[in-house]
Formats: C-alpha cells, structure tokens, sequence
C-alpha cells in the first residue's frame, strides 16, 4: 500500500469555515466526532464549534475510560497549536480511554458512505492519567488493516495529532490502537470528516494520504484551526 505525505497549505480552510457566521453552521451531516473517555452514552455540543461529541460506547467495547486530573501538576494544556485557541481542545483533551489489556483495539466508525472520502483525526494527550509519569509511550495506529503512523508521546502536556485521509471501502472505516510493547496505548480525542470527492484526488481506493504538515495561512490569533 503506498501512502504520500503532504503538505497543505489550508487557506481554504479559512475561506470554508472562518467567515461561517454562527447562525448558518455548516451541516455536520455524516460527522462521527468521539471525545474519548467521557461517561458512557453522554454527549455534548462543544461550546465553540457546536459540533455535537459523543462518548466510545457505540464504536467500541474494550478500553477503560480516565480524567485527567485538574490538579496535576503535569497538566498544562496542549502545546501544539500555541498560538491558537484552545477552548475548544481542552474540553475534549482532559478525559481519554486507554486500553491496557488488548494488542489490538479497533474503534469502527459508521456509519459511512462506500467509496466516499473522509479525514480522519486522532488526537493524544497523556498528561499522566496513569500516574506513571512515562516519558516514552509509543504503539501504531492502524487504518481498516494498513499501517497509519506510530503515535510517539514523549512529552506528557503536549497534544499529538494525526490525520489521514481515506476513501470508504466498506460502510464503516476501523482505526485500531496497536500495542507494540512499548507502552499502553491510548486516545484523547477520534473525528472523521466527509470530504467531497474531488478533493485530495490522489486518495483513493488503493492509496490513503497521511497528513505530514499543515500550515494554516494568516489566521486571526485565537481563532481556532479545525472543525
Ligand atoms: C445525546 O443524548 C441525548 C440524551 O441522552 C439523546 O437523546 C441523544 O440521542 C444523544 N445523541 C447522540 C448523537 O447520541
Ligand atoms: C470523570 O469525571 C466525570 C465528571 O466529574 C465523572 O462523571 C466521571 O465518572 C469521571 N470518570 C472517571 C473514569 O473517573
Ligand atoms: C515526572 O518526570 C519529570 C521528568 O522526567 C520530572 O521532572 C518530574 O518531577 C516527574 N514528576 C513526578 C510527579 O514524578
Ligand atoms: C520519539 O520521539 C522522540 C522525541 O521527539 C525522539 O527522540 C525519538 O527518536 C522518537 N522515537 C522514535 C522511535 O521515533
Ligand atoms: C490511485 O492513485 C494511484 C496514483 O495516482 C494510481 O497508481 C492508482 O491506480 C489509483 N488507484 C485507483 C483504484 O484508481
């Protein structure tokens, strides 16, 4: 399987979504957004984006869901994206679920469209839920059976973001957490996002594309970059 990076410079980003006036959202239609670790079967509309997070329940069975704890000391915020806002992020950051006892644990996203593109986020901050105060957790994400990146996290307050993008094989897409032996692997935050299907033409059935950089291009400070 063959995979590109990319780089994308996202002033589109910035034409689609930052001129949006609150009053006519975009629709959110076929958008599964999971804020890891939160109670089962709860949800929530997230105060920025009013983007509608739900808990793991319906996308996966195994796994045991955390806080992080407001008062430990470690935890200072996501440092990725500095210079961004963050109001959004925290809400999603602070719960996460871990899975301690499986090599393989598969989160399947439905329902989706076959043949359709999407963006898929996975977003990590450790923040040391386990009270183990690791350094080095590391193990790979997988999309549907191919390899996707190894998450890396060596530092206990940063936020690490992956995304890739994919054409629907199926009626769901799998993102599976592998254990590798080299710690406990675990998720903060899991969105898919429909994209039209000219968009990023070099996804397609055979070949998915992993985000290597973005650049989002003179944004107003404190706007915040994604939906
Ligand atoms: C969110 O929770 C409410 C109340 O429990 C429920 O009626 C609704 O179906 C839930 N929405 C989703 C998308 O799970
Ligand atoms: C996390 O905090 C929420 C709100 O205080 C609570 O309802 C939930 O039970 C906590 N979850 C865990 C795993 O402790
Ligand atoms: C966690 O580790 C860092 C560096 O490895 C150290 O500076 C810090 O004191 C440790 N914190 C705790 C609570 O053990
Ligand atoms: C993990 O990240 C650390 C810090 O960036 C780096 O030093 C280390 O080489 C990375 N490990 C692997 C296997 O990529
Ligand atoms: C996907 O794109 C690659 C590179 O352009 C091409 O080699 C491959 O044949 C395409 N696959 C399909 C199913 O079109």
């Amino acid at each position: 399987m063959a995979f590109w990076f990319f780089v994308l410079v996202s002033g589109m980003d910035i034409i689609v979504f930052n001129t949006v006036h609150a009053e006519q959202l975009p629709t959110t239609e076929e958008f599964i957004s999971i804020d890891c670790g939160i109670a089962s079967n709860a949800n929530y509309s997230d105060s920025d984006t009013l983007i509608e997070y739900v808990s793991d329940d319906q996308f996966i069975e195994t796994g045991v869901n955390f806080n992080l704890s407001s008062s430990s000391s470690s935890y200072r915020g996501p440092i990725i994206y500095q210079t961004y806002s963050f109001s959004s992020y925290i809400t999603q950051m602070v719960t996460l679920r871990s899975f301690p006892d499986a090599l393989r644990s598969c989160y399947v996203l439905k329902p989706v469209t076959r043949y359709k593109k999407y963006t898929v986020r996975a977003q990590f901050l450790y923040g040391n839920y386990d009270g183990k105060n690791s350094s080095s957790i590391m193990f790979d994400l997988h999309i549907d059976v191919n390899f996707w990146q190894t998450v890396n996290v060596t530092e206990s307050t940063a936020l690490y973001l992956y995304e890739v993008i994919v054409v629907a094989l199926g009626d769901s897409v799998s993102v599976c957490l592998i254990n590798t032996g080299s710690g406990t692997p675990f998720i903060s935050v899991l969105e898919l996002r429909p994209l039209q299907d000219d968009m990023y033409p070099a996804a397609n059935t055979t070949q998915y594309l992993v985000n290597f950089f973005r650049l989002n291009v003179g944004p107003d400070l404190g706007s915040s970059p994604l939906r």
